[in-house]
C-alpha cells in the first residue's frame, strides 16, 4: 500500500470549540477501499470528526494527511474534491426551487468551477450518478417532492457526479425507515466493491453499522475502539461507551 492509499491519516489531533475540547488525540487511517461506520453517543465528537477531515474544523493540535498529503492550513482545492461530504438531510424545503438533476449537477461545479458553465460532458456525468444511485427517472423533479430516502440517494448522487474517492455522511439514516436505511447501506456496498469508493459514515444504529462496514470507529471525544466490525470486544466497548 502506498501512503495515497492511506486517503485520510490523523496523527494525535485534537480538535476543540473555544475552550471546549470535543476530540482528543485522535489516531485513524482510513485506507482505501474501508466501509468504516463511526458510532458513539450524542456529542461524542462524531460529527466533528467528519468536519476535521474536510477541513471545517481546524485541529488545535496533531497531524492531518489526506491522500498522503501533510495538510498545512487550508486543504488544497484539487485534494478537497476528492472527497465528499454527504449532509444530514432533515429540512430540505419542499418548495426549494430545484430539480433534482439541478441538485446532482452541483457536484460538477466542485471541480469545474462555479463560474463556468456546464459542459456536455459534466451533465452527462450527472446523468451517470444518478442513475447509478437508480433515481434517473426522477431527474425532473422538484428535490423538494421526494421522500428522505430518494432526497438521500440525490445527495449520494452529487458527491458520485463530482468523481469523490472518498464519500463522507453525517448520520443519514435518522431521517429514513429500516428499510430505507437498509436499501441506502446496500447502494453504498455496491459502490464501495463495485466503484471503489472509500466510505466513511456516522451511524446510530449499531447493528446495520456492523453488517455493512469492515470496520467500526465508536469514539467518545476518544478513540474508544477501533477495529473490525466482527470483533468480540465491539459490543463491550459499546455497552461501556453508552452506559
Ligand atoms: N459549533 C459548536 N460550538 C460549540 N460547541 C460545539 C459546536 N458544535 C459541536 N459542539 C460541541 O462539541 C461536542 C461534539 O459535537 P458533535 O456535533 O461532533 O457530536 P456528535 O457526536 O456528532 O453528536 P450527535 O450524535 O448529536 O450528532 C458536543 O459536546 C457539542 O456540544
Ligand atoms: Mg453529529
Amino acid at each position: 500500500m502506498t501512503s495515497e492509499d492511506i486517503v485520510v491519516c490523523m496523527k494525535d489531533i485534537s480538535v476543540a470549540y473555544g475552550n471546549f475540547a470535543a476530540l482528543y488525540d485522535i489516531n485513524v487511517d482510513v485506507n482505501r477501499g474501508d466501509f468504516v461506520g463511526i458510532c458513539g453517543p450524542n456529542g461524542s465528537g462524531k460529527t466533528t470528526l467528519l468536519k476535521a477531515i474536510i477541513g471545517l474544523m481546524k485541529p488545535i493540535t496533531g497531524a492531518l494527511a489526506l491522500f498522503g498529503e501533510k495538510i498545512e492550513d487550508n486543504i488544497p482545492k484539487e485534494l478537497r474534491y476528492r472527497l465528499a461530504y454527504v449532509p444530514q438531510i432533515t429540512d430540505i424545503d419542499r418548495n426549494f426551487p430545484a430539480r433534482v438533476i439541478d441538485v446532482v449537477e452541483m457536484g460538477r461545479y466542485a471541480k469545474a468551477g462555479l463560474a463556468k458553465p456546464l459542459k456536455k460532458e459534466d451533465k452527462e456525468k450527472a446523468m451517470d450518478a444518478l442513475r447509478l444511485v437508480e433515481m434517473d427517472y426522477m431527474a425532473e423533479r422538484p428535490i423538494g417532492h421526494l421522500s428522505g430516502g430518494q432526497q438521500q440517494r440525490v445527495l449520494i448522487a452529487q458527491a458520485l457526479a463530482s468523481e469523490a474517492e472518498v464519500l463522507l455522511l453525517d448520520e443519514f439514516t435518522s431521517a429514513l425507515d429500516i428499510h430505507m436505511t437498509e436499501e441506502v447501506m446496500e447502494l453504498l456496498d455496491f459502490l464501495n466493491h463495485t466503484h471503489e469508493i472509500t466510505i466513511v459514515t456516522v451511524g446510530h444504529n449499531l447493528e446495520i453499522l456492523k453488517a455493512y462496514c469492515n470496520r467500526i470507529i465508536c469514539i467518545n471525544k476518544i478513540i474508544a475502539f477501533d477495529g473490525s466490525s466482527k470483533d468480540p470486544k465491539l459490543d463491550e466497548v459499546i455497552n461501556r461507551v453508552f452506559h
